[in-house]
């Protein structure tokens, strides 16, 4: 049912290099001298043990595993699936563009919602696809991606894929589980759905739970950017089944997850208190901001995520602001994209609503 790009379709690429922790799996023992990988010498006053420590200086000289097992067996345990439905790699932007390297053909059809993330144009733009914009459906002042068109248009033009982002950004809207496997009942089976999950953790009321395990054709995106504080490290995971996993799994750039950033995503998956304090508190400064934004006479968009986004009547509005904040070096998001550049996007954070930007926002903008 999955249709990959033509030159991947009847060929298994082999990874030259599938690192120390396949050897020893292999082997069923473990590898105690490295002398194979010319990787550098230890060396006992590098000026990153100096500032990071030891152990990150210990990281960074040796590659890392290009399989990223140890993380595998955690998110797969975090989210009820198996491990050969799981592969890692930096950020969820990177499994946006390695989606499209599995199953987009120069010159095919690939479908989004005109205004949404816009990192999913640019990609598939340099992998040679045809970008197909479907609008958002408008409900007053509100906009969520539009399941139905979405998936007619991918019927209609043999999209390979569609890119979803479920919760929506900018626009903070989220779809429910039933929607979203009605939407891939809806698409053709050979569609890659894209389903960007980067901001699903923040969706924490029992209704709200996204569907449980793989989807058929579709690769799920998760990131540890957004709830586990982690977005300068890069690291993020895929759950698919288990035969799209092992085909991206033969396209991937195998070091690219450093050691360090494996080791920090392990740490911060094993202490699952640390993300749920980061969530709850996130939630409560967006609800606060929300409600300051709600006494100005603002209207801002129900957000399933860690931000809040406000409509304008006009773009022109929303750029002045944004305008006037940058000058008092305070950086707020506008989209660049027609659909939504009447849109104020601020993240949930305590600076979020000091009174020189909730003034900004409300169209006082003071010197
Ligand atoms: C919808 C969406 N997907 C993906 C990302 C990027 O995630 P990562 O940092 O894991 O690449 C973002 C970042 O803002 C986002 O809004």
């Amino acid at each position: 049912m999955t249709r990959f790009a033509r030159h991947l379709e009847h060929h298994t690429i082999v990874n030259p290099f599938p690192g120390i922790v396949k050897l020893e799996a292999a082997l069923g023992h473990r590898i105690k001298t490295r002398i194979g990988s010319n990787e550098s010498l230890p060396d006992p006053v590098s000026p990153l043990a100096g500032e990071f420590g030891k152990a990150l200086a210990e990281l960074a000289r040796l590659y890392p595993d290009p399989y990223a097992h140890a993380l595998r067996q955690r998110a797969a345990a975090l989210n009820g699936v198996s491990a050969d439905e799981v592969l890692f790699d930096t950020g969820a932007d990177s499994l946006i563009l390695l989606g499209l390297r599995l199953s987009c053909n120069a010159g095919d059809a690939v479908v989004t919602t005109g205004g949404s993330y816009p990192t999913f144009r640019y990609f598939a733009e340099g992998v040679g696809a045809r970008v197909l914009e479907v609008p958002y459906l408008t409900q007053g002042d509100r906009l969520q991606p539009d399941l139905k068109r979405l998936a007619e248009v991918a019927r209609v033009e043999h999209a390979s894929v569609l890119y979803l982002a479920n919760p929506d950004n900018p626009t903070g809207h989220y779809w429910q589980a039933d929607d979203i496997r009605a939407l891939r009942e809806a698409l053709p089976l050979h569609t890659l759905l894209l389903l960007d999950e980067a901001y699903v953790d923040f969706c924490t009321e029992a209704e709200d739970a996204p569907p449980a395990g793989p989807l058929p054709n579709t690769l799920r995106l998760r990131t540890l950017s957004k709830a586990y504080a982690m977005a300068g490290m890069r690291v993020g995971y895929a759950i698919a089944p288990a035969q799209l996993i092992a085909k991206a799994d033969q396209i991937r750039p195998q070091f690219a997850l450093s050691s360090v950033a494996q080791a920090a995503a392990q740490i911060v998956l094993d202490d699952p208190d640390y993300s749920r304090r980061l969530i709850s508190h996130t939630l409560t400064l967006r609800h606060h901001l929300s409600h300051e934004l709600y006494d100005l006479g603002l209207t801002p968009l129900p957000s399933h995520t860690n931000f809040v986004s406000v409509p304008y009547a006009d773009p022109m509005q929303a750029e002045a602001i944004q305008r006037h904040l940058l000058t008092h070096g305070i950086a707020i998001h506008r989209p660049q994209h027609p659909a939504t550049r009447h849109l104020l996007r601020i993240t949930a954070h305590p600076q979020a609503t000091s009174s020189r930007v909730l003034n900004a926002l409300a169209g006082q903008l003071e010197p």
